[in-house]
């Protein structure tokens, strides 16, 4: 009896261990014929196939990211190894990553009808609704029409004292902390930075004191920060029902939209009630848009507002605190272009009596270099992604449709056939040219050696386009991104980033902190492919006698 019942429990455990067998054999099969099918589908006209690591069955690359040191340096890893076109497995997901200028080009300008936005998550897409950064095709040309009058130069001047004002609020923070820490103080910049920054994008785009800078927890900002902290879980970036379970964190979530919503529908109330139109921020600009374009395009409804109005505030803060943060943090680390930059800027404050003029701000030229250097040097934005509409060829590769496509751009920007030479060193100067000014439009006539590019083994030889270079004949860096698309608040960004800049410089004084080595991860998985100093930017400060 007894081994009766010992041979029935092992039939049992036969057939249980022959069907995992047979379940993981099928699995594999059907796993591998993915892997094999996309790569058929992405071969070159000479028969290549993209390359790319072997992918592990169902975790595909990811063991790979996950092992790096971080996943920034595993995507440049890609480049590295396989060249500027590289296919990537993310479980039985695949996307290919490419850094060569003339594909990116095509994806971004040529062809940019065939290439949609990668959809965001669905807390993103609740939280940006129908917005500028969201829409795709004819809603997007509308809100994108409207919004450029708001992000014009011209209207960016109009809050120059804004980002004056917040600049100098920083300044005497510091100056506080001097007093208190002594003259070599220690701080992490980053925070503070982004406090700025913050308190920036609330003023402009609402007329809100965020107070982030004073250290005050703004309730709209505690919600805003609680959905953006949520949306990079991973269960909301791969379900779209996780939402409705009823958890605490699903219901304090709802809350936050709810607070949130509250406040922008009230102060976009209260703006229409005005008797007399009255622009101090982008909300009343936003208001006003087609009245002021005199245009037959149907004005923004409530909702679109309160959507363009979120994805400026969340987009508006965090690439522009990096940027500075690792531009003081690079001109440390270059004590020479420190002081070039500190003279021009001390030239201007001591003509203007130390007041940042919009005049003066415009002739810092140095400055600007120091800007765009700091871009291409560590973008903030490791990249962008773009979906195929249709198949489509790609410098000789073909394209299926509904092809997910990420742009890296470091490797991009430091090919010397664009950059100019020696990438891998900070170097402001190569985009001035011999009168120390800095225009778009320079062709180059020689041919830059690539044999200093820590990528040069698969870079390709550039075609002339004159549109996008300096006069120096150095590409702008593709930070910003390209084409229709190309970031709505590129002048603005430009603008406070100098401004916040250009009042620190001339107080202070910056110092790498002992030991500290800047390291740039990648930060949340919504839109962007944002980046962010992996625990801030350690600096010592000290103050300026003038
Ligand atoms: C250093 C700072 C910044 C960088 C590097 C940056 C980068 C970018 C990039 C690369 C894109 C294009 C993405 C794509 O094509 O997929 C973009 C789009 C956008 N950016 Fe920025 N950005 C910055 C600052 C800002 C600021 C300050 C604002 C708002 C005040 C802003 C608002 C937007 C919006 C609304 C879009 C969507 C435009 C569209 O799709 O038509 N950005 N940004």
């Amino acid at each position: 009896m007894a081994i009766e019942k010992r041979e029935k429990y092992l039939m049992i455990w036969l057939i249980c261990a022959l069907s995992l067998i047979l379940v993981w054999f099928l699995i594999r099969l059907w796993y591998f014929r993915q892997v094999d099918r996309s790569r058929q589908q992405l071969c070159h006209l000479d028969g290549k196939t993209v390359p790319g690591e072997n992918p592990k069955m169902l975790v595909g690359n990811m063991v790979k990211v996950y092992r790096a040191k971080n996943s920034l340096s595993a995507y440049h890893w890609f480049h590295e190894q396989f060249g500027e076109i590289v296919q990537i497995f993310w479980l039985w997901r695949q996307q290919i990553s490419i850094t060569n200028y003339l594909m990116i080009r095509h994806i971004l300008v040529d062809n940019q009808k065939n290439y949609s936005k990668f959809p965001p998550n669905s807390l993103i897409q609740r939280l940006y609704g129908n917005s500028v950064l969201t829409n795709n095709g004819d809603e997007w040309k509308r809100h994108r029409f409207l919004l450029n009058e708001v992000f014009s130069k011209k209207q960016i001047v109009g809050f120059h004292h804004i980002f004056v004002n917040y600049s100098e609020q920083l300044a005497h923070k510091w100056n506080r902390y001097i007093q208190q820490c002594g003259e070599r103080a220690e701080l992490n910049i980053y925070p503070e930075l982004l406090a700025l920054f913050l308190d920036i994008v609330g003023k402009v785009s609402i007329g809100k004191d965020f107070a982030a800078l004073e250290g005050e927890a703004d309730e709209f900002l505690s919600n805003l920060n609680y959905i953006v902290g949520q949306s990079i879980r991973p269960v909301h970036q791969f379900t779209t029902w996780w939402k409705y379970l009823p958890f605490p964190s699903n219901h304090k979530l709802n809350k936050a939209f709810g607070a949130i919503d509250d406040v922008l529908y009230q102060l976009i109330r209260q703006r229409k009630e005005l008797s007399e139109p009255y622009s101090s921020n982008v909300l009343d600009l936003l208001l006003q848009a087609t009245d002021s374009l005199e245009t037959d395009l149907q004005p923004l409804t409530d909702k679109e507002v309160r959507d363009n109005l979120l994805a400026i505030i969340v987009n508006g803060h965090e690439t522009v605190a990096t940027t500075v943060a690792l531009s003081l943090y690079l001109l440390a680390r270059y004590p020479q272009k420190l002081t070039r930059a500190q003279g021009e800027i001390d030239k201007i404050m001591t003509r203007d009596r130390e007041k940042l003029t919009e005049a003066g701000l415009s002739k810092l030229d140095y400055l600007n270099c120091v800007v765009l250097e700091s871009l291409r040097f560590c973008p903030p934005m490791a990249g962008l992604q773009r979906i195929s509409i249709d198949p489509d060829v790609l410098e000789g590769w073909s394209i299926p449709a509904e092809q997910v496509v990420g742009i890296t751009l470091k490797p991009l920007h430091y090919n010397p056939e664009y950059f100019g030479e020696q990438p891998e060193q900070f170097h402001p100067e190569r985009y001035l040219n011999n009168e120390d000014t800095l225009s778009p439009g320079g062709i180059v006539t020689a041919t830059k050696s690539q044999d200093q590019c820590p990528w040069k083994k698969f870079l390709t030889p550039h075609k002339e386009d004159s549109s996008r270079r300096t006069n120096t004949g150095v590409y702008f860096p593709l930070t910003f991104g390209d084409g229709a698309r190309k970031c709505l608040g590129e002048h603005f960004a430009m603008y406070e980033m100098k401004v916040a800049l250009a009042v620190l410089l001339y107080h202070f004084d910056f110092q790498v902190a002992p030991n500290f080595e800047a390291e740039l991860e990648l930060g949340k998985f919504g839109l962007f492919l944002t980046t962010f100093p992996k625990g801030g930017i350690e600096m010592i400060i000290s103050p300026r006698i003038h």
